[in-house]
């Protein structure tokens, strides 16, 4: 694992997006996972400027997000396909088509959760996973549990995380229960994962994830059995790292 603690969230963010440019100048066609949340939002805001400055091309790029809300209309601006709109592919070259997160309107949750692991298997291996935790130790909303899920799935979100995603909405009696997906072996699919956390709020589940036990009781722990995994940490989330 490559651990680098940033004391700027501008050098934090250039070097997320620098990972990310540097994959598509080195290969156009690569197929990026994405996260939604705060943690993204910098990286995401210095691709649009790259974009804008003409360094870095999405077009024939992929993409495949780690998760949605289930029951939340697609236009809703809580939405996570609203969210990527809003923050990045609205301001980007990428093919919309080529743009997939997961629908957590389908009459049928479960069909849609094989049919997006099947995109996967089809348009993938992910080259380059962006990733955010949660302060339980969560990744996508694989939260903590006796046991992980290995493919796309639904998940009841935990109380933590209703309380930590409430920011977003009205009141917390707004933020929808339950979420589609990508599960821990998706997610570990990926060619090279980064790992982006900021906030002293998240300083224990990064202890946990990097140093403690890999245990399902930390979903992020599994990426210590990942060969490729980058962490960008900030000051506050590396402070209980040795
Ligand atoms: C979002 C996702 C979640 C978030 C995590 C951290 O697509 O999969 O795992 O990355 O909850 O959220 P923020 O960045 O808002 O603290």
């Amino acid at each position: 694992m490559n651990i680098l603690k940033f004391t700027s969230d501008e050098d934090f963010a250039q070097t997320g997006a620098n990972l990310i440019v540097s994959l598509l100048q080195s290969n156009p066609k690569a197929v990026l996972g994405l996260a939604t949340g705060s943690s993204p939002v910098g990286v995401y805001a210095k691709l649009v400027e790259m974009h804008a400055k003409g360094i870095v091309s999405f077009a024939k790029a992929s993409s495949y997000n780690l998760d949605e809300y289930v029951g939340l209309p697609v236009d809703h601006p809580q939405s996570y396909r609203s969210f990527m709109n809003e923050h990045l592919f609205n301001h980007i070259d990428i093919d919309l088509a080529k743009t997939h997160v997961p629908n957590g309107n389908a009459a049928d949750l479960e069909a849609e959760c094989l049919a997006y692991d099947k995109l996967l298997e089809e348009g993938g291996p992910v080259d380059l996973q962006i990733l955010g935790i949660g302060s339980n130790g969560h990744i996508g909303f694989n939260e903590p549990d006796a046991s992980l899920t290995s493919g796309t799935h639904v998940v009841d979100l935990l109380p933590e995380t209703l309380e930590a995603n409430a920011r977003f909405f009205d009141s917390r009696e707004d933020v929808p229960r339950q979420a589609v997906t990508m599960g821990i072996g998706g997610i570990l699919k990926a060619r090279q994962i980064v790992l982006l956390v900021r906030g002293e709020e998240k300083a224990e589940a990064v202890k946990n994830a990097l140093e403690g036990p890999i245990t399902t009781q930390c979903p992020a722990s599994l990426l210590q059995s990942h060969p490729n995994v980058v962490v960008l940490l900030d000051e506050g989330a590396a402070k209980w790292l040795k």
